[in-house]
């Protein structure tokens, strides 16, 4: 193992900030973990695991430890004519992962192409795309205690799995170290999902009425590439807020002054609001303050056009709450993490 000293950061998040870390340190396999976590640097310091760097906001240089996640491998752990359960090291690019199960024909995970990130790192926010969330095809996890050193194993049950949430943003939060992750896939039958409605067009512009898990795959990287930027190009971290739930009481009475709102039913009593809309009636959709701004394209995702300072991305991501508080009575949290 290799502790590095004063390095930037800045290859390690997809926003492309320039924050610089006290340690950094790579673990390609458990038992190097185990050792890692007892180091005595790392006991006496702020510690942050990292994966694909894609879902955090580096405020400000790292007064701390960094591990970053690096523990590969796919094997198959379980086979039958109807399904398969792969286990996927942590460290594994998820887009990485998909392409494989798309290569083998497995079905499960295709809505969830081109998501930045690690596997390791998927389930702590249970990511979603296109009407599928990665707790659908989920068995379970190992994920190493950072206190003990333990190796343990979560279900979908102990995971407790929400919308963008997981125990691990709760009261797991910066306990355990995901190692790796065990996925259930379908071999045949798969019943695929094409109700979102840029799924359905796209397939129909390419005149496709069958689609298979493949059609599906594509026409989900087509529209993500149309909308949401490539953070090797303009550094982003995807959707910063979260669409917000409110009251199905309180939905009625925003849409008789904004007949246009859009909402989506999630429960008798909860309707969940796409937070671009109300961040693009605010006026922020394009928005540019010197090397940061607010997408052109889709006004959910905050940018970095290179150079830019995380505090930076910090405030507009505040002075958007702020706005959109005073606008719609709306408080919008973020998605991504702070550091
Ligand atoms: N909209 C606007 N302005 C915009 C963009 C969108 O008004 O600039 C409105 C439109 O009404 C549109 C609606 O928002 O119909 C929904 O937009 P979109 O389909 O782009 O999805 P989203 O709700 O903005 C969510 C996820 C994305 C995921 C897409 C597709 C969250 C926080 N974000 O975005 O996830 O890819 O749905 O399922 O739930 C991520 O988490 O990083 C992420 C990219």
């Amino acid at each position: 193992m290799k502790i590095l000293k004063n390095i930037s950061l800045q290859p390690f998040n997809t926003f492309g900030i320039n924050a610089k870390t006290q340690f950094y340190v790579e673990a390609t396999n458990i038992a190097e973990l185990q050792s890692i976590l007892k180091l005595s640097e790392l006991k006496n310091s702020h510690l942050l695991v990292i994966g694909g760097g894609s879902n955090i906001l580096l405020t400000k240089d790292f007064d701390g430890f960094v591990i970053k996640n690096n523990i590969l491998g796919k094997t198959i752990i379980e086979e039958t004519s109807d399904y398969v359960v792969v286990k996927i090291g942590g460290g594994e690019n998820w887009h990485g992962f998909v392409e494989y199960a798309i290569a083998n024909n497995w079905g499960g995970v295709e809505n969830l192409s081109l998501i930045p990130g690690t596997v390791g790192a998927a389930p702590m926010q249970n990511i979603g795309a296109y009407g599928v969330e990665i707790k659908e095809v989920f068995e379970s996890l190992e994920a190493v205690e950072i206190a003990t050193g333990k190796l343990k194993t979560f279900n979908s049950k102990d995971c407790q799995f929400g919308y963008r949430e997981s125990i691990f943003k709760k009261e797991a939060k910066d306990k355990y170290i995901i190692t790796g992750v065990l996925l259930k896939l379908k071999k045949h039958s798969h019943q695929l999902n094409t109700s979102y409605g840029a799924i359905k067009d796209t397939l129909m512009e390419q005149g496709i009425s069958n689609p298979t898990i493949k059609d599906v795959s594509k026409a989900v990287i087509s529209i993500r590439q149309s909308k949401l930027p490539d953070p090797k190009v303009i550094g982003n971290a995807g959707s910063f807020f979260k669409n917000p739930t409110i009251d199905k009481i309180d939905f009625e009475g925003l849409r008789l002054e904004y007949s246009d709102l859009p909402g989506y039913v999630v429960s008798p009593t909860e309707v969940k609001i796409p937070a671009a809309w109300l961040i693009e009636q605010c006026g922020w959709k394009g928005e540019r303050r010197g090397n940061i701004g607010v997408h052109t394209k889709q006004a959910l995702v905050l940018v970095n056009y290179g150079g830019g300072d995380g505090s930076e991305i910090k405030k507009l991501s505040e002075d958007i709450q702020s706005s959109v508080a005073e606008k719609f009575g709306i408080v919008l949290s973020a998605e991504v993490n702070f550091v």
